[in-house]
């Protein structure tokens, strides 16, 4: 019997991230869950290994090269690699603070290169080798009030694409996945805010639903499973369709002239 292919979830804790380890596990993989927030992470990973699923965990920090440097070193191997842990704050971008602004680019842009920097010594050595990382519909629009999540957002798109130009010639697949609104913390605190309407985001969105975690997961599991093998460089919207809809005009109205 072959060994199973190793993955390492950045900010697996909670969420999506969970979601995916578990995703991943189920799907036959070694699973190293990571997370800065101990202990959540220790709970979740108590859940994992209680459902009889091969998972382990480390506590990583993205945005400290030291701690990336050494929990990478101590794997020995890896074949996936997930840059999911992000953080987002809501501020009229002109009372942007620089160091929120600093902390953002750290975790979602700079954790994913610093990452992806220290998979790369692992990944090179792996017949399957595949990183995705975690876009967003602020990849796509320009969300009010979130500068600095959305420009990360966005800079993950120019990431994965010279990744995928680069490290595709070494055998390393990058993609990334760009979730729409998914029932997470993360999008609750945006209802708890008032920086997001429930009911203008359902009406945005095609299919008339908020995402669940696990419609993300699976995605990101065709990616870096052999389905996706020669898929590198793309950004596969897992949305709804909330970012391709040019609806102008109010769809309830009866009268079909309108449309
Ligand atoms: N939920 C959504 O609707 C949605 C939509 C688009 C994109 N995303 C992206 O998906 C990813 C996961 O989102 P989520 O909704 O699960 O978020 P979440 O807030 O529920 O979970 C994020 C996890 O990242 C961890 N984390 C934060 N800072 C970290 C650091 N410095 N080092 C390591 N871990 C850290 C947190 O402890 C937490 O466990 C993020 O990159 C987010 O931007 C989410």
């Amino acid at each position: 019997m072959t060994d199973p292919r190793v993955a390492l979830v950045t900010g697996a804790a909670q969420g999506l991230g969970l979601a995916t380890a578990r995703r991943l596990a189920e799907d036959g993989l070694r699973v190293v869950l990571t997370d800065v927030n101990r202990g959540l992470l220790e709970a979740s990973v108590a859940e994992l290994v209680g459902a009889g699923l091969d998972v382990a965990e480390a506590v990583l920090d993205v945005t400290d090269d030291a701690s990336v440097d050494e929990c990478l070193r101590s794997l020995g191997h890896l074949d996936v690699l997930v840059n999911n842990a992000g953080v987002i704050s809501r501020t009229p971008a002109q009372d942007i603070d620089s160091l929120r602004w600093d902390f953002e680019m750290a975790v979602n842009l700079g954790g994913t290169m610093r990452c992806s920097r220290a998979a790369y010594p692992l990944l090179v050595r792996s017949d399957s080798a595949a990183i995705v990382n975690l876009a967003s519909v602020g990849s796509t629009f320009g969300l009010p009030q979130r500068l600095s999540y959305s420009t990360a957002k966005t800079g993950i798109v120019g990431l994965t694409r010279t990744l995928a130009a680069e490290w595709g010639r070494d055998g390393i697949r990058v993609n990334a996945v760009a979730p729409g609104y998914i029932e997470t913390p993360m999008m609750l605190s945006g209802f708890d805010t008032g920086a997001l309407d429930r009911e203008i985001l359902l009406r945005r969105t095609p299919l008339g639903r908020f995402g669940r975690s696990e419609e993300i997961a699976a995605a990101i599991s065709f990616l870096t499973g052999p389905d996706a093998s020669f898929v590198n460089g793309v950004v596969l919207e897992v949305d709804g369709g909330i970012t391709v809809d040019g609806t102008f005009q109010d769809l309830s109205r009866t009268d079909t002239a309108a449309r």
